[in-house]
């Protein structure tokens, strides 16, 4: 039997990027990775349907519930060790995590960001990137540490941009890149972790 990473995928919207992971995971059985469980903060995300169409366990839990950061990271963080989970991949998760959760989980912790890291962090990365009159963007998964958007690379892709591009049209050309690279960035990752 093959020995893989119980992983958790945390979103808070449609899911897409899961999809790729769940689509990649599941059509290689030699995959170093297995999505367990699937985490979002919102409970009528669609990321959630795809999980259960899947057969993966879902769990909604709302940071409204809790009084803060902390708290909400402390209990997201106990369903983490209820599940046995050994690496999270965030993908569209909107929450930003504390430097506690960031430390429990430094090695272990994967983001997908919409542009080519150190540039454009943050959100409305294609808008800005228009606006600035740039000729690439692209994607990047990098590790995840207390700072937004500014842990390792570990892989990107690079997207040229067209005359006349919208940001409609750019985001979908980064989505499809972000589908190829995660499910290459985690297996990387899952490998290394399971040495
Ligand atoms: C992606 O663009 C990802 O890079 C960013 O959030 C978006 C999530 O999209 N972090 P989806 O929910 O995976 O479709």
């Amino acid at each position: 039997m093959t020995c893989k990473a119980r992983t958790a995928v945390f979103i808070s919207g449609n899911g897409s990027n899961l999809q790729a992971l769940i689509d990649a995971t599941r059509n290689d059985t030699s995959f170093p990775a297995e999505i367990v469980l699937v985490l979002s903060n919102k409970a009528d995300a669609y990321g959630l349907t795809r999980a259960r169409e899947a057969g993966i366990t879902t769990i909604a839990v709302s940071h409204k519930d809790y009084p803060n950061r902390t708290a909400f990271d402390d209990a997201m963080h106990q369903i983490m060790k209820e599940y046995e989970i050994e690496l999270i991949c965030l993908a569209g998760f909107m929450r930003l995590l504390t430097p506690d959760f960031t430390q429990k989980w430094a090695g272990r912790m994967i983001n997908i960001h919409p542009s080519l890291l150190p540039d454009y962090k943050g959100l409305d990365t294609h808008r800005r990137v228009l606006e600035d009159g740039c000729h690439e963007t692209g994607c990047t998964v990098h590790y995840v540490i207390a700072d937004m958007d500014a842990g390792e690379i570990i892989m990107q892709e690079r997207v040229p941009i067209i005359a006349g591009d919208t940001v409609e049209a750019l985001q979908q050309r980064v989505h499809a890149a972000e589908h190829r690279i995660y499910p290459y960035a985690l297996k990387e990752v899952a490998e290394k972790l399971l040495g």
